[in-house]
């Protein structure tokens, strides 16, 4: 009976069509705003070389297993990732809470990730103009300043975001996601070699290569911890259910450990590119790297704007965060999407426009968080450092302890080995081995520790 009726829905659902497409759109998923905002400002906040072992531990003993997991649990049950937990273990729907929070999760990021992706998206046009570039960090200050205390600008651009991102989900998962990521993906790496290669040229560019890879651990405590792990799962889109929709759409003869393993090495290239991009620039013209999230905005135009050909290279490095968050934008919201659509059976057309309908009216909340609703704070933040703070360092690193104990402790080995070795290009039982031996015992370990910890708890 089953296996009558699987070949048919497998075949009526949208999914990618090409191993090369499988790459562009996961690594697509992966490369964002994380690698270009994220990663430089806490990199540049927290120590330099430090930080980034310890987001190097906790990417290979909790991120990578985590989205192996996912993208496993989704090509099994080629659905998304609420119903994901329902067709897996149809006996207890408890588990389907992963989805749920995943769906929530997928909110409240856009919620502040699409207001970002606004300003990059403006700041092309800035840069162009040249009405963002000075030498002076006061003016180029000032100018972000203005932007993002505008309320009719900050909405204006995030429902922009929204409404271009919206019109490619709406286009479907192969000749919209998978076509576009394809199409950036090699452009973004071109661009950020062409940034690299002229930051590296600078006098003094040295000093910056030696704080990013040059490790100082008395900065590291147990915050520091949680956030180089919450950046992980940021980074490889894992904890929150994108994972487990963009693994719906695998086929079956692909290799998930090595998907997943290929990923998460491009991505971190692209962060080491970027910063190799950002740090040698920044010293090189005497400015301090602990610029934080501001560092994308204030400290790179005016860092670029010193150099010879400086406005093109600030143009190319606002297209470049735009081509990078698109990729990013369009995996989270295909979390909700692929939900109303398959569960409810709407649309792809009126599932995207509700979901943006309602994520622009969450995201106004963070838009306006400099402006009108600046004074409007819970625990201490304001909405968008909430929404942020709430992702990354609560519900997807939850998410992704439940995955693990859903995988290794309910799920179990014989059926991870079933689901990662039926494609019969996976031969070797030694990979799955590692694998489960990380996904029942290391992971789940690593994030509940540090979780306690970061959170003061123990
Ligand atoms: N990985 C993306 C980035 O680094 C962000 C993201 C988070 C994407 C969660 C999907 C899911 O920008």
């Amino acid at each position: 009976m089953e296996s009558m009726e699987t070949p048919k829905a497998v075949k009526a659902r949208d999914s990618f069509t090409t191993g090369l497409g499988v790459i562009a759109a996961t690594l697509g998923s992966a490369v964002g705003l994380g690698n270009i905002w994220k990663f430089p400002a806490l990199t540049g906040l927290n120590g330099g070389a430090a930080f980034i072992v310890v987001y190097l531990l906790s990417t290979l003993m909790a991120g990578l297993p985590v989205m192996i997991a996912e993208l496993m649990l989704g090509r099994r049950s080629k659905s998304d990732a609420l119903t994901t937990f329902r067709v897996l273990h149809p006996k207890r729907e408890t588990w389907s809470l992963i989805g749920a929070a995943g769906v929530l999760s997928a909110f409240l990021i856009l919620a502040f990730y699409t207001e970002v992706a606004g300003w990059v998206f403006a700041y092309i046009f800035k840069a162009a103009s040249g009405s963002i570039l000075s030498a002076d960090p006061k003016v180029t200050s000032a100018a972000f300043e203005k932007l993002i205390a505008d309320p009719v600008q900050s909405v204006f651009w995030q429902c922009a975001v929204i409404i271009f991102v919206g019109a490619i989900i709406v286009m479907g998962v192969s000749k919209g996601i998978e076509k576009t990521t394809k199409r950036l993906m090699p452009v973004l790496f071109l661009i950020l070699v062409m940034i690299g290669v002229r930051s590296l040229m600078l006098p003094g560019a040295a000093q910056g290569l030696d704080f990013l890879f040059r490790p100082d651990f008395s900065k590291v405590t147990g915050a520091v911890v949680l956030t180089a792990m919450g950046l992980a799962f940021f980074k490889l889109s894992v904890g929150m259910g994108t994972m487990i929709t963009y693994g719906s759409y695998f086929r079956d003869d692909q290799n998930v450990p090595m998907t997943a393993l290929r990923v998460m090495l491009a991505d971190l290239t692209v962060s080491i590119l970027a910063g190799i991009a950002i740090f040698p620039a920044v010293f090189s013209f005497g400015f301090k790297p602990e610029a934080g999230p501001s560092l994308l905005f204030i400290t790179i135009p005016a860092v670029f704007s010193q150099m010879p050909f400086g406005n093109v290279f600030v143009v190319l490095f606002f297209v470049l965060g735009a081509i990078a968050a698109t990729g990013a934008m369009l995996s989270i919201m295909e979390v909700p999407v692929a939900y109303l659509h398959q569960r409810f059976g709407v649309s792809r057309f009126k599932a995207t426009a509700a979901t943006g309908t309602l994520l622009a009216l969450i995201g106004s909340t963070a838009a306006l968080s400099n402006s009108v609703l600046a004074n409007f704070k819970l625990f201490g933040m304001t909405m968008f450092d909430l929404y942020d703070f709430l992702t990354s360092n609560l519900l997807m690193p939850v998410g992704g302890l439940f995955i693990c104990i859903f995988v290794g402790w309910v799920w179990g080995e014989q059926k991870v080995r079933g689901a990662l070795s039926n494609d019969g290009t996976l031969r070797n039982g030694a990979v799955i081995s590692i694998f489960f031996f990380l996904v029942k015992y290391v992971a789940p370990i690593t994030i509940g520790v540090i979780l306690l910890r970061g959170l003061k708890i123990i």
